[in-house]
Order: C-alpha cells, then structure tokens, then sequence
C-alpha cells in the first residue's frame, strides 16, 4: 500500500509522515513546494488550486491522507474535483481530517468535505480533532510568544481539551493499517484546560514566564486582517473562537484510546517535549 499524504510540510501533515513511517507504510508526501520536504521520501508536487497537479500525485498511490486548506471557506469547492479523480482512479481508502465539531453544522466547509467523501463511494474515515497543542509550539501561536512571551486570543476563561498531533497522526496510521473505513473519531486530549493554564505549563517547560491574554474578538480578528488573512478566513476563525467560548471544545472523548489502546498525550507531556520551542 503506497499513501499520498496531502499538506505534507504542516503540523499534522508532517506527524502523518512520520507515524507512517514508523508504520513502515510507504507514502508520496504532497507539497505545495516538495523542496520544503526532508529528504529520503517520495514527493510530489501538489496544491488544491492547481488541478492539473492532481493526476501525477495519484499515480502509483493506493489511499490518501486528505486535508483541506487551513480555515479555507472555499475548501469543498477545492477538494471535490480531487475526491472525484480519486473515485474514479479506484483510490481504495481516503483518510480525511476534519474538526472536532465540524459535524454540528451540515453547512460547515469541513461538513460538506465530509459529506462528499461519504458520496464519493471511495472507502474513508474521517477524523475529527480538537484544537492543537502544536498550534502553541509550531502552529500560528508560537511567533505571538516568540515575540512577546505572551499570546492573545480571545478564547475568555474557556476550556479545551488540546490533542497533540502525534495522537492524530497514530490514529491515521492505525486507519489506513487496520482498515478501519467507514467511521469518523472525535480525537481529543486526556483533559481540558484554559488557555492561562495552558500558558502556567509551557512557561514551566520553557523555564521562563510566558502568559495568556483574553482579548475581545474584534481585536483578534483584526488582528488576523492586519496580518494579510483574507477575510473569508478570517470569519473562519471568529467561528472557530466563537465555538471556544461557548464550551464546546471542552469535552473529552475516548476515541485515541479504543483505537491506540494508550491514552493520548497529556498536555504537560507536550511542554516538556517541545520546550526548545519557547526558549
Ligand atoms: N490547528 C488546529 O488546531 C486544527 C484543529 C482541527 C482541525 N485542523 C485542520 O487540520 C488540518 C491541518 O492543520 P495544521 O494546523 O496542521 O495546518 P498547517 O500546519 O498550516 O498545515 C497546512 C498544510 O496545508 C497545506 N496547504 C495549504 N494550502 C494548500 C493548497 N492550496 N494546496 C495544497 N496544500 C495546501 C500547507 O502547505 P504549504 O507548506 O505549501 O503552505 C500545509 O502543508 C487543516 O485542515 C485544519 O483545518 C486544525
């Protein structure tokens, strides 16, 4: 089985290499620029906006990690020609990541990605995580702390039960490994915590104060604008903290432990495993 992993230079993009590997599942690793890939894998050049980039990434390839363009509302518009060039390649099992939640809304970007895949008669899983750890380490966090020791979110008091992408990561690999098609995971970490104790176990792990400041959602939005984000994502994203302050990424759920048969990676585990990234 040969797997083309899609948005191979991110955050859960790159784990899913990895976790294959490990796995020794061989994979194509998909990248808008492959030079940003490390060497000693397959890659090939892809990018949703480019169609013609579709057919040479599904050559050879038996199944695909699938991922939508971070925060992209034209995303199902995006992934529906490469769902149907899958199908009609006879691609034998689509693993698509989705959001935790995403299946509240049917008119949700993610929602309609899932849907069309259940369509699509390809054989799929859909995972569904709650928000990254790895957004503090490596994700669109780490610069606000890299440059002020501090990030500002307007996420108030709430909750989340953070998931690391290596726990994401082994469930695909799992799927893909053990065929588990047919069934969406609600992918969480073992707990949830607000974004001030968040900020109290990374400064512990980094050795040095950094801190959580609530901030309104105008300013984190215009924020976002301010920093070139187009303003259909930008709405994405007031969606995404909207949903933060209303508790619903608090919950936990059992989903990495039925599938790894480990419980998933705590958040303090995270810290000190990525504390170099705060220093
Ligand atoms: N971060 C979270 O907390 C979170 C939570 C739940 C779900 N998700 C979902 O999980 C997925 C991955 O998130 P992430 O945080 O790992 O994102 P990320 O680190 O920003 O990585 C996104 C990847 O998508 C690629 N990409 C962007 N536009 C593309 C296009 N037009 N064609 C092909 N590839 C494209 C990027 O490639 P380049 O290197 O070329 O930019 C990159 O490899 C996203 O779909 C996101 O919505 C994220």
């Amino acid at each position: 089985m040969k797997i083309l992993v899609t948005g191979a230079t991110g955050n859960l993009g790159s784990a899913v290499v990895e976790a294959l590997k490990s796995e020794n599942i061989t994979l194509k690793a998909g990248a808008r620029n492959p030079e940003k890939l490390s060497p000693g894998t397959e890659t090939v050049r892809f990018d949703f906006n480019d169609a013609e980039t579709f057919a040479p990434a599904l050559d050879g390839v038996d199944a695909v990690f699938l991922q939508a363009p971070p925060m992209d509302p034209n995303s199902p518009a995006l992934l529906k020609p490469f769902i149907a060039l899958a199908a009609e390649r006879g691609i034998k099992h689509i693993v698509f990541n989705s959001a935790l939640g995403a299946d509240a809304n049917e008119k949700s970007p993610l929602r309609i990605i899932e849907r069309t895949l259940m369509d699509s008669g390809v054989p799929y899983t859909i995972t569904r995580p709650n928000f990254f750890m790895e957004n503090f380490s490596a994700g669109f966090i780490a610069p606000m702390i890299a440059q002020a020791s501090a990030f500002f979110l307007a996420a108030d008091d709430a909750k989340t039960s953070f998931i690391s992408v290596e726990d994401i990561a082994a469930v695909v690999a799992a799927a893909f490994a053990e065929g588990l098609t047919g069934k969406a995971f609600n992918l969480t970490g073992p707990r949830a915590l607000n974004r001030t104790e968040a900020a109290a176990l990374i400064s512990e792990a980094a050795g040095k104060t950094i801190t959580y400041n609530a901030i309104p959602e105008d300013a984190m939005l215009q924020g976002a604008r301010d920093n070139g984000m187009p303003e259909g994502h930008v709405q994405f994203l007031a969606a995404l903290y909207q949903a933060v302050r209303n508790g619903w990424t608090e919950p936990t759920t059992p989903d990495v432990e039925q599938v790894l048969g480990r419980p998933p990676v705590s958040f303090e585990e995270f810290a000190l495993k990525n504390s170099n990234a705060w220093k």
